[in-house]
């Protein structure tokens, strides 16, 4: 087992499978794109592959695949499809902006339909362009929302990142999605992480604010979570048609729990998404290591997983990176 010096288990690994996105979103992105990593230091299939054996030969159970937009690389069908092949992983699970979903769903479903998670921060077409600066991108999302479900991929999580003064007029407009059959909706409190840096605690929609929205509504009971590790606090309306989940780092943190690592595109090993410090794979992968040498190398990292985030803390620092890099 993959654990590190406060005994957690890692068990969670998420890979970013590229760093390029065609939204913009103002939690995440800078408007601007040429930041992007040469294609020569991008991670290729074979090196993401290689590293997920590996992985997986020391206890990690789950892989998502996420970006920047992952569905934006060439071949991520089939790098699925390869994933699902190694012996010892229990689950694939994949976060898009959903754009490239009507044209990807069914092929998805047959590259073993992995978990499907769709970022969708407004239900109202004007406010969605100016939340991911992208022309629109509202009739794509939801268009891709309905290509997932009518593929078969089950259940459909959809993200939404809360930013005050934006999008929590909203909130109870998206626990009416929830009540849609098989759509599981996700509420997740903005972090410091964006490009922008225009994160400021003000702007963090807390869990309790948002129950308190939806309460008066449709009313909601706590439900247990299926596992320590699982990051959502989750609520059931209590008339059984639905439940949503709310991911509270800010307020609620989850760190003590926490089962995850991260590898970037360009093949930064990650062990927090605050981390200061990344850890180098790709040169070790390109420069004749043993898988052996790798799993030494990784597991010493994990060891130094950090306790916690620092958000709450006065000498808070943001890292230099952010979500569309590291992945989310
Ligand atoms: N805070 C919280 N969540 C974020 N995401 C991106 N940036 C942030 C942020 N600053 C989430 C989005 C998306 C996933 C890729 O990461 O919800 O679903
Ligand atoms: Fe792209 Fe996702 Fe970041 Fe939006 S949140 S800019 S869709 S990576």
């Amino acid at each position: 087992m993959l654990h590190d010096k406060l005994g957690r288990e890692i068990h969670d690994l998420r890979i970013s499978v590229t760093d390029r996105c065609n939204f913009s979103c103002v939690y995440c992105k800078s408007a601007d794109p040429k930041n992007y990593v040469p294609h020569r230091d991008l991670l290729t299939w074979e090196e993401f592959l290689r590293l997920s054996r590996v992985l997986v030969g020391l206890g990690i159970r789950k892989i998502r695949v996420t970006g920047g937009e992952p569905l934006l690389r060439e071949g991520v069908v089939d790098f699925i499809t390869r994933l699902r092949d190694i012996k010892g992983l229990e689950d694939v699970a994949l976060t898009t902006n959903g754009y490239l979903l009507p044209e990807m769903a069914r092929d998805l479903a047959a590259a073993g339909s992995p978990r499907v998670t769709v970022s969708l921060d407004s239900t109202n077409p004007e406010k969605f362009t100016k939340i991911t600066r992208t022309l629109r991108s509202y009739e794509k999302v939801m268009a891709g929302i309905d290509a997932a479900l009518d593929a078969g991929l089950r259940p459909v999580k959809v993200n939404i990142v809360l930013v005050r003064g934006f999008n929590d007029d909203e909130i109870v407009d998206f626990a009416r999605l929830a009540r849609r059959r098989d759509i599981v909706v996700r509420f997740i409190e903005f972090m410091p992480l964006d490009a922008d840096h225009a994160w400021k605690r003000e702007l963090v929609v807390t869990a309790k604010e948002i129950v308190h929205a939806i309460q008066p509504v449709f009313s909601l009971e706590e439900i247990a979570r299926h596992s320590p590790s699982e990051t959502a606090l989750r609520y059931r309306f209590t008339d059984g048609q639905g439940e949503i989940g709310i991911i509270a780092p800010v307020s609620i943190p989850f760190c003590g729990q926490c089962s995850r690592i991260r590898i970037t595109a360009d093949g930064k090993l990650r062990t927090c998404l605050f981390s200061l410090n990344e850890h180098d794979v790709r040169h070790l992968v390109r420069n004749g290591a043993t898988d052996h040498h790798i799993a030494r190398f990784m597991e010493n990292v994990v060891h130094q997983k950090e306790p916690s985030h620092r958000i709450n803390e006065p000498d808070f620092v943001q890292p230099s990176r952010t979500m569309v890099y590291i992945g989310g």
